[in-house]
């Protein structure tokens, strides 16, 4: 099974029970994604232009966030596409979205973790505890009385 990404014009085996959003991230290829695939953001959605028979019907939760997209341009979430053969779907859309992105939006390189960071060999903080000794001269009484 095949899924063929336009207008990129780029093919990947895809493997059983993967949908397409995770195959496009597997071969680092753009689709939005904010809800990971639950679904519910709906903005991993795709046209597909081929092989529709060889995908099954989105369920009633996947129509409700397309909308009628789904009937007018066959619009699908690719978090939700399952293939059973050859399919090839439009991405026009997400790269406009890809370019539509602000640079601070645009995905980074992992911030490195506090851990991976090189320790100082000098202390951060030292902690020092109040003295509990008595300094001389603090009897109480008044030293500086003449
Ligand atoms: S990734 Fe959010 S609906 Fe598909």
């Amino acid at each position: 099974m095949r899924v063929k990404f336009l207008p990129q014009n780029i093919e990947h085996e895809i493997n059983p029970n993967e949908s397409v959003l995770e195959l496009a991230k597997r071969t680092g290829i753009f689709i939005k994604s904010i809800c990971g695939g639950l679904p519910s953001c709906s903005e991993c959605r795709v046209k597909v232009v081929a092989g529709e028979h060889n995908i099954i019907p989105p369920n009633f939760k996947e129509k409700s966030l397309i909308g009628s997209a789904y009937f007018i341009d066959h619009s699908r979430l690719s978090c939700q596409i399952r293939c059973m053969g050859d399919v090839t779907v439009d991405l026009t859309e997400q790269v406009a979205k890809e370019h539509a992105q602000p640079a601070s939006k645009k995905p980074r390189m992992p911030m490195r973790s506090r851990k991976d960071q090189p320790r100082s060999s000098a202390p951060r903080h030292q902690f020092k505890p109040p003295s509990t000794e008595k300094k001389e001269g603090d009897g109480g009484g008044d030293e500086n009385a003449s």
